[in-house]
C-alpha cells in the first residue's frame, strides 16, 4: 500500500540531469550557470507556442549573465583568446534576439525551435572548445577552485 508520502513523490517527473557528464569541467559556478542553461533550454523546447516567446526571454536573460560573467573572468585574466570567444557569445545572442522576435511578433514558432534545436549543439562544442580552455586558464591563474 503506498504511503501519502510516496504518492507524492511517485508523481515527481525524474529527470536525467541536464548538463550531460561530457560537459562538466570541474568549476562549480561554470557547471552551475551551464546545468541552468540547459534546463532553460528544455523548458523553452517544451513551451507550447503561446509561451514559446518569454520562454526564449528567460534563457536570452539567464545567459546574458552566463556570458557576461566568463567574459568578466576572461578580462581579469587577460585570457589571450577572449575575443574570438566573446565574439561567440555575441553571435549567439544577436541571433536569439532576433529569433525571439520573430517568435513574438510574427509568430514563427517554427524558427524558435530550430533555434533552440541549434544553440544545443553550438552549445556542446562551445563547452567542449571554449568554456574548457577558460576554465583551465582560471585554475591556472588560481581564480576559481577546482572541484
Ligand atoms: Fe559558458
Ligand atoms: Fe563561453
Amino acid at each position: 500500500m503506498p504511503t501519502a508520502l510516496s504518492l507524492m513523490t511517485s508523481s515527481v517527473p525524474r529527470r536525467a540531469p541536464a548538463l550531460a557528464p561530457d560537459l562538466h569541467l570541474g568549476e562549480p559556478i561554470t557547471d552551475t550557470m551551464h546545468e541552468e542553461f540547459v534546463q532553460l533550454l528544455d523548458a523553452a523546447a517544451s513551451a507550447p507556442d503561446e509561451a514559446l516567446a518569454a520562454a526564449l526571454e528567460v534563457w536570452i536573460a539567464h545567459t546574458r549573465e552566463h556570458f557576461a560573467q566568463e567574459e568578466a573572468w576572461m578580462e581579469a585574466m587577460d585570457f589571450g583568446p577572449r575575443h574570438c570567444h566573446a565574439g561567440q557569445h555575441r553571435q549567439v545572442l544577436d541571433v536569439a534576439a532576433e529569433v525571439r522576435r520573430q517568435v513574438a511578433d510574427e509568430h514563427r514558432f517554427a524558427a524558435g525551435r530550430q533555434l533552440v534545436s541549434e544553440v544545443r549543439e553550438w552549445f556542446a562544442w562551445h563547452v567542449s572548445a571554449m568554456d574548457s580552455m577558460m576554465v583551465e586558464s582560471l585554475r591556472e591563474s588560481g581564480m576559481v577552485q577546482a572541484v
